[in-house]
């Protein structure tokens, strides 16, 4: 019987108050490691663009960038769920959505696909679940659309965008998404959202109220050349790769990560 976690192990974690863990993976060596680690979920996330292609932006990252990374990171996902980002610009209608989503999902193998944006893409999470395909949602700092805000900047501190942000939450959930990463917010809004709906949140740099948490694997390891503030160079204290995965687990998982120094 296959051992594969499943979007019902994650509300199950959920309930029981139990932490969800992930991180980013884009190869099958680094995904191997996570997946023995006992990492929950793992990311292909567009981020690839910045960490291994050198951009300041995700914004060039392709569909074909997405689905060969995927199916590097697929052969290593014993356990893991599989989470591929859909890339700028690869969903903007329902229709193309479900095309580039099935790539990931059969040609890629991916389980689970991950699209940035709340209320503004409702129709076409609910075109995708209603065709089977399994979405994880993304809102507050959305960073494909990190032009529109002039930065990578906390979202949701003023009252207006913080009830936007829950209703986003809100509409994605309704519309079936089974996840929702929750990115640079306040605290204190990551901790109502979490409350106020079913599906499990994955925060970064939304404090410790998340359901789970999930960190850029090379921020992690204080190899990405940047360290913001929600991040935590886990690599310095364990000083090689699977202890520094264990104890991210092992912090996320007793709640020691993060504190309010990585946190808004
Ligand atoms: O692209 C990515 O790595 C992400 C995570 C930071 C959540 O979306």
């Amino acid at each position: 019987m296959s051992n594969k976690i499943t979007a019902e192990n994650l509300l199950g974690m959920k309930s029981r108050g139990e932490k969800i863990t992930s991180l980013t993976a884009y190869d099958a060596s680094f995904a191997h490691i996570l997946d023995e680690a006992g990492i929950e979920v793992v990311l292909v996330g567009d981020s690839l663009g910045m960490v291994l292609q050198g951009e300041s932006t995700t914004l060039k990252v392709s569909m074909d960038d997405m689905v060969y990374h995927t199916t590097l990171v697929s052969k290593s996902c014993q356990r893991a769920m599989l989470v591929a980002d859909m890339p700028h610009l690869s969903y903007t209608s329902p229709e193309q959505a479900l095309i580039n989503a099935s790539r990931l999902l059969d040609e890629a193998g991916a389980e689970v696909v991950k699209l940035e944006g709340g209320e503004d893409i409702a129709h076409i999470v609910d075109h995708l679940t209603s065709n089977s395909v399994p979405v994880c949602g993304h809102v507050g700092l959305q960073p494909q659309s990190v032009e529109k805000y002039g930065g990578f900047k906390i979202q949701g501190r003023e009252q207006e965008e913080a009830d936007q942000i829950l209703k986003d939450a809100q509409a994605l959930e309704e519309s079936g998404a089974m996840m929702i990463v929750l990115e640079c917010i306040p605290a204190t809004l990551a901790t109502t959202i979490t409350a106020e709906i079913n599906i499990p949140t994955i925060g970064i740099g939304a404090g410790v109220d998340c359901d789970g948490q999930v960190l850029v694997v090379y921020d992690l390891l204080g190899i990405s050349g940047r360290s913001p503030r929600m991040t935590k160079n886990f690599l310095a204290d364990s000083g090689n790769i699977r202890d520094a995965v264990a104890d991210y687990v092992d912090a996320v998982k007793s709640g020691g990560f993060p504190t309010d120094e990585h946190s808004y």
